[in-house]
């Protein structure tokens, strides 16, 4: 599990996130699929399927959000609800990289264009 507060030995400073990879290792993975399955998939499931348990998170294939990709930009960074932020952890090529791959055939999804490094750039503030 990637979000626990019993394994967190490097509580993150810099946005309560409790993660397991050192940040530096962290850094070094470009793949949307990578950062999908290491970070998105522990909420919302491998194949974006979602879960209702501890908590709601949403089904991704279909989402209409994730289609809006200004609004899943801004969700990724900024967080939402019981979502973490990510504008932190992730640089503007992982988030257009695995929004790119969550937006993909991966999750059942086919929607484009693709997000560019330049919209997350733009995003932030
Ligand atoms: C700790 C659990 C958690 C993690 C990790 C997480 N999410 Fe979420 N996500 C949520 C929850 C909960 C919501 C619903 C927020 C709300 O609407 O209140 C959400 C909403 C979303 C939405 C909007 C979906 C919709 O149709 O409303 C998108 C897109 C999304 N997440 C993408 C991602 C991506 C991409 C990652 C990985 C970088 C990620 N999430 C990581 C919990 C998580």
């Amino acid at each position: 599990m990637l979000f626990s507060s019993a394994n967190a030995p490097r509580a993150a400073s810099r946005n309560s996130l409790y993660i397991l990879l050192p940040e530096a290792s962290f850094e070094t993975v470009r793949d949307g699929g990578e950062v999908y399955a290491m970070i998105c998939a522990g909420c919302h499931q491998p194949r974006g399927e979602g879960a209702i348990g501890a908590g709601r998170y949403p089904v991704l294939a279909g989402s209409a959000t994730l289609e809006h990709s200004a609004h899943a930009i801004e969700i990724v960074l900024a967080g939402k609800g019981a979502m973490p932020p990510f504008r932190d952890l992730l640089d503007d090529d992982q988030v257009a990289a695995v929004l790119n791959y969550a937006r993909g055939a991966a999750l059942g999804n086919g929607f484009s264009p693709n997000v560019e490094a330049a919209d997350v750039r733009r995003a932030r503030r």
